[in-house]
């Protein structure tokens, strides 16, 4: 296994480049299964995770082509529809297959996605919205059993906005039988995104971005190139660490609009940001504030840079109360903050944090993909010496080239081999 060493202490400065958005590229490459001739996707981001999602779909039968940022893929010959545990267990978004599947072959056995750190992660609204668009589902062993003559469009509403529920459902809606509406659906920039990707295939989808989105059964879609929206919790990532080292950084290629809400926080937190057309400049020179924050769905707070914050706040001035409402178990990374001398204490699903002066070089343990963003942001501040983040092959998953883009805004940080 391998770990990133950081020296604290460097305010970080210069140009950041922004790859494409791991949750947008992992659906849309599933999407590719629902028309057989070849798809070009553009800004596909260099990620473990969608290093899987590709072998899932070789192992399908169908052929792809990785080239820098570009991914050409042939699902013509795709023969198989099992999706199996070991690589499932690595990426629970292959539960992403089930739609296409269901789609394009009218069967699917998916392993069950196990939970993950950050809660049991259940994907039963899934299930529950393509029976009702007609799909007859098994459990058997930890395996989804899925099939389906042919899908009907239907009135679905979930109970919680759900982004690979929505996106798994506007899959398999595009070639079903008549009209399917989403109510309470995900709005997030990747769902958009998706869809976006969908139309340009031909699909006839409506309202995506809002909560409810009205989809149009077509008899078939076409090939496209498409590229898909740069990552907003990548963005968001190199903000905060802007922020928390006192630095000045410009964040290109990236969509400010994306991330309005960490934008608000961290100008209420007195640090100044610049919101540009495809860019963003960060920087804080002078003390930051503690600020209240709660995690909600898109627009709100993203849950996915709730860790990234909370390390920013561990060395801000006074206190503040960090609300994490959408998973059950996303403060694995405060037992790893407090080894470096953070003070949080944690009661439900609230984590009260009070700001000091300073943390303190150690060595930290990753345990999922954004809880590692916040143990490497606090070790860009820490001081005393080399904190040592280890199993950041959790990082690999959703951040390309981490340590070298760090590396070009100034910071001290190498990988080992542990
Ligand atoms: C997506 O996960 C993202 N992953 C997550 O990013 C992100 O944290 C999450 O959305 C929330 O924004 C991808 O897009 C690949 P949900 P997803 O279904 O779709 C409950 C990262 O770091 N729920 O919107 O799995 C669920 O337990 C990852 O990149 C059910 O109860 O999340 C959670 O409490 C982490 N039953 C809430 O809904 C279901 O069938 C929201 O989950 C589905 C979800």
């Amino acid at each position: 296994m391998e770990k990133l060493v950081i020296k604290g202490g460097v305010s970080l400065k210069g140009v950041v480049k922004i790859s494409g958005a791991k949750n947008a590229a992992l659906p849309c490459i599933a999407a590719s299964i629902l028309q057989p001739e070849p798809i070009k996707l553009l800004r596909i981001p260099n990620l473990k995770d969608v290093k899987t999602i590709l072998q899932i779909l070789e192992l399908l039968g169908c052929q792809y082509q990785w080239n820098g940022d570009e991914v050409l893929i042939n699902t013509k010959d795709i023969k198989t529809y099992e999706c199996p545990y070991d690589l499932v267990r690595t990426m629970r978004a292959s539960i992403l297959f089930l739609g296409p599947l269901l789609s394009r072959l009218g069967r699917a056995k998916i392993s069950l996605p196990g939970g993950c750190a950050i809660g049991a992660r259940p994907v039963n609204l899934h299930l529950k919205a393509l029976e009702l668009m007609g799909a007859e589902m098994q459990l058997e062993q930890g395996y989804i059993y899925a099939k389906a003559k042919k899908l009907k469009g239907a009135d679905i509403f979930f109970d919680i906005p759900t982004v690979t529920g929505t996106e798994n459902v506007m899959m398999a809606a595009v070639l079903a039988e008549g009209k399917t509406i989403i109510r309470n659906a995900a709005s997030e920039p990747e769902v958009v995104d998706l869809a976006e990707l969908l139309r340009a295939m031909g699909a006839d989808i409506q309202g995506h971005g809002t909560d409810t989105i009205v989809i149009e059964g077509v008899k078939e879609l076409r090939p496209v190139i498409y590229t898909i929206i740069p990552d907003r919790i990548e963005t968001g990532t190199y903000m905060i660490a802007a922020a928390i080292t006192q630095g000045d950084v410009s964040i290109e290629d990236c969509k400010p609009e994306h991330v309005g809400a960490l934008a608000k926080k961290l100008r209420e937190a007195d640090v100044n940001v610049e919101l540009q057309k495809d860019k963003i400049r960060v920087c804080a020179n002078g003390e930051i504030k503690c600020v209240d924050v709660k995690t909600m769905p898109y627009p709100g707070f993203p849950t996915d840079l709730q860790a990234q914050f909370m390390a920013l706040m561990c060395v801000s001035k006074g206190a503040c109360v960090i609300e994490e409402t959408i998973f059950e178990n996303r403060f694995i990374h405060v037992a790893e903050l407090r080894r470096m001398g953070a003070d949080i204490e944690v009661s439900g699903n609230k984590a009260y944090v009070k700001g000091k002066t300073k943390l303190l070089a150690a060595p930290v343990m990753a345990t999922d993909l954004r809880a590692s963003a916040s143990l490497v942001l606090a070790g860009l501040v820490a001081e005393g010496g080399y904190t040592e983040v280890r199993r950041i092959y959790h990082l690999d998953r959703g951040y390309e080239a981490l340590e070298k883009k760090l590396i070009g805004l100034g910071a001290t940080i190498w990988r080992e081999r542990e």
